[in-house]
């Protein structure tokens, strides 16, 4: 293979100081925490900014990045390439199915008459997880109920933010419906590739970029749906996000994460409820 100067040198993976500088500032923008076992991964995923910038090094870009005015809208590039986004829709359902069947009634019985029912997906990814729950509700309650229930999203990921306003999926992302919701919440253009989502369901879901280590200004919710995300997190900052998220949930709301997840280092703001599930203490 005939290489240019700049792409042989792109061939080269990212040395240990470097991968600890970009570990640290991921670390410090998202909470993700990179082990050292992610360096080839941190290296592919940020070849083509590199190549894209012109950088013969990851050092060169680092300091792009976190020095020089211009690199700031980098910043958030660098964010998106080492974020991970592996999400579905009707993932681990028996989740949403107990929000509809058993949560949602409970806070219909605590809220003031008429107080909206509000839920947050948090780390929404390209917006299949808040988008199922909006499906599952389209199925469960008349206009007058719905108009009663808001639905909010977030991701730190731009990229994925915009993907989910767009509303436009592959097959894989359809993998766990059946084809009469598919037919019913989907339709597909010329080409019969992609699944545009119906307009219906696109306009219950309002979508923010947002990152969890940071204040939401969207006000209060009775239910806050965190799946998948601290995961990457560690103690620490899994510590700092529930310190952002907590003031957002209202007192015996519901919070829910995701099974390789657990809250239970949280027994001072947290009642555990069943696997997954946890609910606001009232202090
Ligand atoms: C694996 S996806 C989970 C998607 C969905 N919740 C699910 O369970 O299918 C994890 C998401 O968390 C987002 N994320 C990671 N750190 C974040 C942060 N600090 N603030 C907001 N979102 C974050 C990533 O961008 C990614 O889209």
């Amino acid at each position: 293979m005939d290489l240019t100067p700049l792409n042989k040198y792109m061939m080269k993976s990212v040395n240990d100081s470097e991968f600890q500088l970009i570990k640290q500032l991921i670390y410090h923008q998202t909470g993700i925490f990179l082990n050292d076992h992610k360096k080839t991964m941190v290296a592919n995923r940020l070849r083509n900014r590199l190549n894209t910038l012109g950088f013969r090094s990851y050092k060169r870009y680092y300091d792009y990045v976190t020095k020089e005015p211009s690199g700031r809208h980098e910043l958030s590039e660098c964010i998106n390439c080492l974020t991970t986004n592996e999400t579905f829709f009707f993932r681990h359902n028996e989740q949403i199915e107990y929000l509809i069947e058993y949560l949602l009634p409970q806070l219909r019985n605590q809220n003031k008459p008429n107080q909206k029912i509000r839920i947050w997906s948090a780390g929404c990814s390209s917006g299949e997880e808040p988008y199922s729950i909006a499906i599952s509700l389209d199925k469960k309650f008349n206009q007058k109920e719905l108009d009663q229930i808001e639905i909010i999203a977030s991701d730190i990921n731009k990229t994925m933010i915009d993907h989910a306003k767009a509303g436009i999926y592959s097959p894989y992302a359809l993998q766990q419906m059946p084809e009469y919701d598919q037919n019913k919440y989907f339709y597909q253009n010329s080409k019969n590739e992609q699944y545009h989502i119906i307009e219906k369901i696109k306009k219950r879901v309002h979508f923010y970029r947002h990152n969890i280590l940071d204040t939401f200004h969207q006000g209060l919710f009775d239910v806050i749906i965190c799946r998948n995300v601290f995961i990457y997190f560690d103690k620490k900052s899994k510590e700092m996000a529930l310190q952002k998220i907590l003031p957002h949930l209202r007192a015996k709301g519901f919070l829910i994460i995701g099974f390789a997840e657990s809250l239970f280092d949280q027994k001072l703001h947290f009642m555990y409820i069943k696997p997954t599930i946890y609910r606001r203490l009232e202090t």
